[in-house]
């Protein structure tokens, strides 16, 4: 709890609002990144989530990575990241999921090796925020393609009116966010409490 207000403090003194219901966090999550509220972050993740039998930790690319490296660290497990764009990195089984981006307005692929997921995993699904809840229903699909269990899915800042966390909690997947956003307006943020 302590945490958690501290967070909701940071994002209060330096989070704009910008038009579209965006929250730019830049100087803390999305590129200048506080390492030391991101290892609180992941200590948190990882304490909300001790006790799942989790294997791996799942994120996709790219301002996911950070929350997903700390949380990762705090649990003693590996990270895998799902890749925007294919790579020669990437081949033999892939496994593929498509996202579509309300904040971008586009559809785009993901993709993660078969190599690395597999139905010997559960795995905690982590990202930075969570708005409409396309890229964790993506990261959800691949994690069903491999037969591996979901623990669940853990994100830093949670948006909360639009809806992708309630609908993913009316499905029976456990949503933690670290901090949810229930109002945005030009000028404030009201949190839930
Ligand atoms: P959804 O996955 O929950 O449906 O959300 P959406 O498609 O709208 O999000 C697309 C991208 O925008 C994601 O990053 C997401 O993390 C980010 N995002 C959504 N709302 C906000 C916001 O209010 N503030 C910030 N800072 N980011 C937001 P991405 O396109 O995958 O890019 P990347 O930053 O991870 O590379």
């Amino acid at each position: 709890m302590i945490f958690i207000r501290a967070l909701e403090q940071k994002i209060l003194a330096e989070g704009k609002i910008l038009p579209g219901e965006v929250l730019k966090v830049g100087s803390f999550l999305n590129q200048q990144i506080d390492t030391k509220l991101l290892k609180d972050m992941g200590d948190e993740i990882a304490r909300l989530y001790e006790g799942n039998n989790v294997t791996k930790v799942l994120t996709i690319e790219s301002s996911g990575i950070a929350i997903a490296y700390a949380a990762g660290l705090a649990m003693g497990l590996p990270v895998v990241f799902a890749k925007k764009h294919s790579s020669s990195n990437l081949s033999g089984n892939i496994l593929t999921s498509q996202v579509y981006s309300y904040t971008h307005q586009q559809t785009y692929d993901i993709m993660v090796s078969g190599d690395y997921i597999t139905s010997n995993d559960t795995v905690l699904i982590v990202d930075d925020f969570l708005a409409k809840g396309n890229a964790l229903k993506g990261l959800i699909d691949i994690v069903n393609q491999a037969g591996a269990k979901l623990a669940g899915c853990a994100i830093a800042i949670e948006k909360g009116f639009q809806g992708g966390g309630d609908e993913l909690r009316a499905k029976g997947v456990r949503v933690e966010s670290l901090a949810i956003i229930d109002k945005m307006t030009d000028d404030s943020l009201e949190f839930r409490s």
